[in-house]
């Protein structure tokens, strides 16, 4: 694999070894001295285009950790707000002998249209609704930690599947290593294609969630929605909002996971978003140890 574009690309062996790589990472960063030498001499760019606080936060770790140069950039702060290009800008952070380039960007293929046009190893780090690839490796990687195997584990991602890059890199990242998706949510925020994915529609939150073992709660995007959002927020959460009463009243015991930033009160109430069944800082935590874990096996093919 030349660069990570989207899970889709990827092979179960590749999923594989990105987990096996992000557990002795994440050995590495519980010790007292956490950095070691792996990318010393790589210099990599973190071009932010849309905002991010863990992303973008967590690449600038993983990074540090690995000993690598870094330079960051945020457009709205950049010469784009001058008009220069995608490419343009890019050449000319490549040209300052920058190895890897770390990107979000809000339109779709963005990521791929720049590894087909610059020579150096493209990280998608969120393109429009399209892929969040690093989000499901580290999605799958807590599922895996917490559950063991994710060969057979039921996992229902809940909400605004239609805008959400999370959720098709997940359907893509959980189908290849075996787990059984299906999504639950308003039709209105159920994308067409979705049965073409394989994936199963229950529009009733309380089915959904006695069938699964993990629930994927999504934040709703109102910044990518084109019409006016329906149902309302107040409509939403009452159908499709999480609350501690409705998982006490399941029949088992789910694992809750969200990918942030988090709505309180919209797609989950604080007392789920906080309770031992909620492993969403955990999320985060292993954020780190996979984006070690890419860097660190992309760079392995960069000529030293
Ligand atoms: N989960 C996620 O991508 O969060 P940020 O937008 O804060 O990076």
């Amino acid at each position: 694999v030349e660069h990570l574009l989207g899970i889709k690309y990827l092979q179960k062996e590749d999923i594989e070894l990105i987990f096996q790589t992000a557990d002795h990472f994440k050995n590495v960063i519980n010790r007292p001295i956490k950095k070691v030498p792996s990318l010393r001499d790589i210099t990599i760019a973190n071009l932010f285009f849309e905002n991010s606080t863990r992303t973008k936060l967590s690449f600038e770790l993983a990074e540090k950790r690995l000993s690598a140069d870094t330079i960051n950039f945020a457009s709205s702060s950049s010469s784009v707000t001058k008009g220069e290009t995608l490419i343009d800008t890019v050449n000319n952070i490549l040209s300052m002998k920058v190895d890897m380039v770390v990107m979000r960007h809000p339109n779709p293929g963005a990521a791929y249209f720049l590894s087909q046009h610059v020579d150096a190893k493209i990280v998608n780090a969120g393109d429009g609704a399209h892929e969040h690839p690093t989000q499901a490796l580290l999605d799958g990687f807590s599922i895996r930690e917490k559950h063991g195997d994710l060969k057979g584990k039921k996992v229902v991602i809940v909400g605004d599947v239609l805008h959400s890059r999370v959720a098709l890199s997940n359907i893509f990242l959980l189908q290849k290593m075996g787990a059984i998706v299906k999504v639950c949510g308003p039709l209105t925020l159920i994308p067409k294609y979705i049965s073409s994915l394989g994936v199963e529609v229950i529009t009733n939150l309380k089915e959904a969630l006695n069938w699964c073992d993990v629930a994927m709660m999504l934040r709703i995007q109102l910044e990518r929605q084109d019409t006016k959002f329906f149902p309302s927020l107040r409509e939403y959460s009452m159908q499709y909002g999480l609350d501690k009463a409705l998982l006490d009243s399941l029949d088992k015991e789910i694992t809750v996971m969200h990918p942030g930033p988090i709505n309180r009160g919209v797609e989950i109430t604080s007392d789920v978003a906080d309770s031992k069944q909620s492993i969403i800082l955990n999320q985060v935590e292993n954020g780190v140890a996979i984006r070690m874990a890419v860097l660190y096996l992309l760079a392995g093919r960069i000529e030293q």
